[in-house]
């Protein structure tokens, strides 16, 4: 079947956080702000979202849940446990129970509920930099503190230095490290190998893990990508593993995804610390989409992997004819591209005004992303191709390029 990703959707109107709102994030400007003034439209190719509409079984099966016509507290059904197990159990060969399931309405919201419960005040939490904003707000927020591995880019590609990996999580105040896999805004997708030896030195420093893989179904053509409970490691099963389909169908706004432990007594202790944030239940029309995306939506991923493959392809090349100085650093996984300005000589905030301003294009300055970002800034690539070629052209002219 063809889908399409192609037609733009106008979002404007709809409360799109990058189109719409009106405030900063991540300590930008907000879009009003950037684009005030005469010129073409903006494009904001900057949060962790889609220009592109949801797996027509997804929207399929939420309209029939609105048919329905009751709403009440909804607790998810044995069909979304079902469907859940069985995709992580096809897509990324991990066999989990559907018991070890636990619904929340958010990864960020169950990190700051985790993160409240399970470190003690004034402890550190392990993060790995460059790396996605908010984990940084979630920590400071909740009572605890930073501690930062930096990533080190090595011929185009990020890896973790484990000699200073194991430096950090031997510091006591360490209590928690958010693995990123895979990770945002790299597009590493971690090896089984690479996350043994993570699992081994949380288990011997006694580092609870939680890790992030909201991006994990995001996997790019010919690369794969590994969830962290699936090494068959005793410290992975007593990880916190955060998934869903948010990112993977484009959902983010219905406020749905899983925490997966395996752990019994791990898992009572995390779905009290859920419950004692007031949340309860998942909402129904979510619920709906979720099943039928896990059941479903397999061809439709697919076929938009080979689109953010070939929206990659088009940067690349794009960069390479015309803005030679600017490196693509190659994603394995996410549909976000990480690109390196460093080259330019430019301060980042020039990079960053003149892309803005002159270009009226928003990416995210890289220089939220912490130490090692930068000079880089990260586009994202889910979106018409139309949309990005535009983008890019206004950049060239706006970097001055040779043509
Ligand atoms: C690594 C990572 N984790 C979590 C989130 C947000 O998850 P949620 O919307 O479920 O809070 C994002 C969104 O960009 C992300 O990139």
């Amino acid at each position: 079947m063809e889908f399409d990703f192609e037609t733009p959707i106008d979002r404007r109107g709809t409360g799109a956080v990058k189109w719409d709102r009106n405030i900063a994030t991540h300590g930008q400007a907000a879009p009003g702000e950037a684009f005030a003034g005469d010129g073409p439209p903006p494009i904001p190719l900057t949060i962790a979202d889609m220009e592109l509409a949801a797996p027509p079984v997804v929207i399929a099966a939420m309209r029939a849940r609105l048919g329905h016509g009751v709403f009440g507290y909804t607790m998810p059904t044995p069909a979304y446990r079902a469907a859940a197990r069985g995709w992580q159990a096809r897509r990324h060969g991990w066999e989990i129970e559907e018991d070890w399931i636990l619904p929340f309405h958010g990864v960020i919201p169950a990190l700051y509920a985790l993160i409240r419960g399970l470190v003690p005040a004034g402890r550190k939490v392990l993060l790995q930099a460059p790396v996605f904003p908010p984990f940084f707000d979630a920590v400071r927020r909740n009572g605890a503190e930073v501690a930062l591995d930096e990533l080190v880019l090595a011929d185009g590609r990020y890896a973790m230095d484990f000699d200073a990996l194991e430096r950090h999580l031997a510091d006591p105040d360490v209590a928690m490290f958010v693995l990123c896999n895979p990770h945002n805004p790299t597009g590493r997708a971690w090896t089984r190998a690479e996350l043994l030896r993570v699992a081994e030195l949380c288990a011997r420093h006694d580092v609870i893990v939680i890790a992030d893989e909201i991006h994990g179904d995001l996997v790019m053509p010919g690369q794969r990508f590994v969830p962290f409970g699936a090494i068959g490691h005793p410290a992975a099963a007593k990880a916190i593993v955060a998934n869903g389909l948010s990112k993977t169908m484009n959902l983010a706004g219905l406020g749905l995804c899983n925490l997966v432990v395996a752990d019994p007594a791990l898992r009572e202790r995390v779905a009290g610390l859920l419950m004692a944030s007031g949340a309860f239940g998942v909402n129904p029309v979510s619920e709906a989409g979720f099943v039928a995306g896990w059941r479903e939506g397999g061809p439709w991923l697919d076929a938009l992997m080979r689109h953010v493959d070939a929206n990659r392809a088009f940067v690349r090349r794009f960069l390479a004819e015309r803005l030679p100085a600017a490196r693509l650093v190659e994603p394995e996984a996410t549909y976000l591209l990480w690109v390196d300005f460093r080259a330019f000589g430019l301060p980042p905030e020039e990079v960053s005004e003149r892309i803005m301003r002159r270009a009226r294009v928003r990416l995210e300055n890289g220089t939220a992303f912490g130490p090692g970002g930068a000079g880089f800034f990260r586009v994202n690539a889910a979106c018409p191709r139309a949309m990005l070629v535009e983008a890019w052209e206004r950049i060239a002219v706006a970097l001055g390029s040779n043509r």
